[in-house]
């Protein structure tokens, strides 16, 4: 084929690729079968291959995602991206409708009502009608470049049809279908990997991944509400009016609004909206109105936060009515006992519920729930529901009263009280549950991330007799694990390769792997950040875990009996001969200067850059950080609202110093 002839049906291909898409992704009436579909594509995708010259940053092609990015560079928003006042009561509606009324000097105002998604607000930039960038909203003003992240998202036409206004900033909500959602978290907690806890979250985290090419196998979409920039006049009067641009644009926006011009209107409006909420593909959790005419909305004008001419209104957290048919006992992986209540599935928040987290024993007796009892549930933005209240007129007289085991449901081992938490615990660290748990936790992506080592191929490892300590994992070899089932000889490979690749992780990721109680993946940072090396954590005094900032009594108590115990400090011997990595990366090794030679230091309130940044520099030019004032604290940094310990600091004669006193101390300028 010619160079010119392949422009031709290439472009022809992406035409028709992108009336598919929006047919598909926008407006929900595909015209032809996924196997046509994939045709074209196809066609596409080997035409592109063949004249890489055609190639496009705008072709459907490019959705797939491409290589990861070493961080996020900042875009500033050529408009700022104003907030929304909120409200959770018809009376302050009321209220902004009366604003609104004396503040135009008219009685009757037209207002758009329209669902508030619960998403994740991106800022959508078009240049010469083509999709050029895409931003978080960050402060309001500048905001994470997610454009390749953005340009996966099938509902996001990657190309604007002409009699369009060419150059465009919009707004909108990007979002995870409630059912991809459920069937994601489904497939992660089958894989071993922690479930995300409501789809919110999950969109966020997913926007914030440097690899795009995990973005494009989220299911991921987005809806339009609003614009920043528009070159020139915009070509509309009333945001009904732009709604009608961004249907000829297929750009999609949410499927139902409503009108109303007076404030009676306006609550029956919502009521609506509120009966029909679950229908929708996205989770709402209110509604927002905005004035419809722009030149009304420009005479009330904004404050610096949010416009006059717009609220949110918020919906009560969801609640329903179902009974408890069985309360059962799980076992997490550091031993806990959570009772989880089995209930008569009943519809909330649009999903079907049948389990109910009751948290622990005390919370049971506190609310006294019983079996067989009528009980209200709640799920607020969450997506495990909670047990709020019993209904007690409902009790029949037959309800079981729930009581906690006093031996471990899957080991039969007495249970103990742990004191600090209100928790109860399997004490047997050889507990099957607890070894399968801990094990899939150790190998989970957020910790050692060995790939391929999931729940399920934890099982069979433990079944095996072959794991039951993490360093039991560094002695598996390739001819064992290919004998196991639905494992064949590449997989078996791939995961001694995966092992092998974890040896060199830096070492909070093994912190956090442990499963020590309390500490997390951020505290792991922290910790190693602070010591450089796993053996100064492990060897750590109570008191000198507590000088770190942000490490509290109950963590550095928690972190020094789990390194007091022989078995777990022959485990750390074993991980050592294994190979694997205790010590973080050489940072600048050479101090930058003495000026704090001999000072103590203690970090507080909210300063410009991570405290950890701060904590180094105040390392690296000879001082100490502490994470409490006494009368051993030199100078405290105090940052914005530096609350008890600035106080504290000032009670004992401490001088505080703010960033800039700091930097000059040390001879370093904010320029710099
Ligand atoms: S209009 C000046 N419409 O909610 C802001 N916002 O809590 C005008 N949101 O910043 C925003 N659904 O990110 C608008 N239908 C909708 C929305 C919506 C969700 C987000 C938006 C806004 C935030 C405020």
């Amino acid at each position: 084929m010619s160079p010119q002839k392949a422009q031709d049906r290439i472009e022809t291909l992406r035409r028709q690729i992108e009336r598919h898409d929006r047919l598909y992704y926008v407006e929900a009436k595909p015209e032809i079968s996924d196997r046509d579909y994939d045709r074209l594509y196809r066609e596409l995708q080997d035409l592109e291959s063949e004249f890489p010259e055609l190639r496009s940053p705008h072709s459907p092609t490019s959705r797939v995602g491409g290589e990861p990015l070493a961080g996020f560079t900042q875009i500033q928003h050529r408009v700022k991206m104003l907030s929304l006042d909120n409200t959770y009561s018809e009376a302050e509606l009321r209220q902004f409708f009366r604003r609104l009324q004396r503040g135009l000097g008219r009685d009757r105002v037209r207002v758009l009502i329209e669902p508030k998604i619960d998403g994740v607000a991106v800022s959508i930039s078009y240049r010469d009608g083509v999709f050029i960038s895409g931003a978080t909203r960050g402060d309001g003003s500048t905001g994470d470049d997610i454009t390749s992240n953005l340009r996966t998202i099938h509902s996001l036409p990657l190309r604007l049809p002409s009699g369009i206004p060419p150059n465009l900033e919009l707004r909108g909500e990007v979002f995870m279908p409630t059912e991809a959602f459920a069937r994601m978290n489904a497939d992660r907690l089958g894989a071993g990997e922690p479930a995300f806890a409501n789809p919110r979250n999950a969109t966020a985290g997913t926007l914030k991944l440097l690899d795009s090419s995990i973005v494009a196998r989220r299911p991921l979409e987005i809806v339009f509400h609003g614009y920043g920039w528009i070159d020139g006049d915009p070509p509309f009067a009333s945001i009904t009016e732009f709604q009608q641009l961004l249907d000829r644009a297929g750009l999609r926006r949410s499927e139902r609004t409503w009108h109303a011009e007076d404030a009676d209107s306006l609550l029956e409006a919502i009521s609506e909206l509120d009966a029909c909420r679950h229908t929708f593909h996205y989770l709402t959790d209110g509604a927002v109105v905005k004035v419809d005419p722009l030149d009304l909305q420009e005479r009330l004008g904004s404050t610096s936060k949010a416009p006059r001419w717009a609220i949110a209104y918020k919906f009560q957290a969801e609640q329903a009515e179902t009974r408890v048919l069985s309360i059962e006992v799980q076992v997490g992986r550091t031993g806990a006992l959570t009772p989880v209540a089995n209930l008569e599935p009943v519809l909330l928040a649009g999903t079907t519920v049948s389990r109910a987290t009751l948290h622990n024993a005390g919370e049971v007796r506190r609310k006294d729930v019983r079996c067989g009892d009528v009980v209200l549930i709640e799920k607020a933005g969450e997506i495990i529901p909670a047990v709020i209240m019993v209904r007690f007129e409902k009790r029949r007289g037959d309800e079981k009263p729930f009581v906690m085991p006093d031996r471990c449901p899957v080991c039969d081992t007495p249970v103990v009280r742990d004191p600090v938490q209100v928790a109860i615990r399997c004490p047997n660290p050889e507990c099957p549950e607890v070894v399968r748990r801990k094990l899939s936790h150790f190998a989970s992506r957020g910790a050692m991330d060995i790939d391929g080592l999931g729940q399920a191929l934890v099982d069979q490892l433990v079944a095996q007799g072959w794991a039951s300590r993490f360093s039991d994992l560094y002695s598996l070899t390739e001819e064992q694990l290919s004998g196991l089932s639905r494992l064949g000889p590449k997989s078996a490979a791939n995961l001694v390769a995966a092992l092998q690749r974890s040896r060199s992780r830096p070492p909070w990721r093994l912190l956090f792997g442990l499963g020590i109680l309390h500490v997390g993946s951020t505290a792991s940072q922290t910790l190693l950040a602070h010591f450089e090396h796993l053996d100064a954590v492990a060897t750590a005094s109570r008191e000198q875990l507590e000088e770190v900032e942000d490490i509290g009594a109950v963590m550095a108590a928690s972190i020094h009996s789990w390194f007091a115990d022989p078995s777990n400090r022959e485990e750390i011997e074993r991980l050592r001969q294994a190979g694997l990595n205790f010590r973080e990366p050489e940072r600048e090794s050479a101090p930058a200067s003495a000026a704090l030679e001999g000072e103590t230091w203690v970090i507080t309130g909210t300063l410009s850059r991570p405290r950890e940044f701060f904590a180094g520099l105040i390392r690296a030019h000879g001082g100490k950080v502490a994470g409490s004032v006494s009368s051993k604290t030199s100078f405290v940094l105090a940052g914005e609202n530096p609350g008890s310990k600035a106080e504290k600091a000032a009670a004992l004669g401490v001088p505080t110093a703010d960033e800039s006193d700091f930097l000059e101390r040390i001879g370093e300028d904010r320029t710099n």
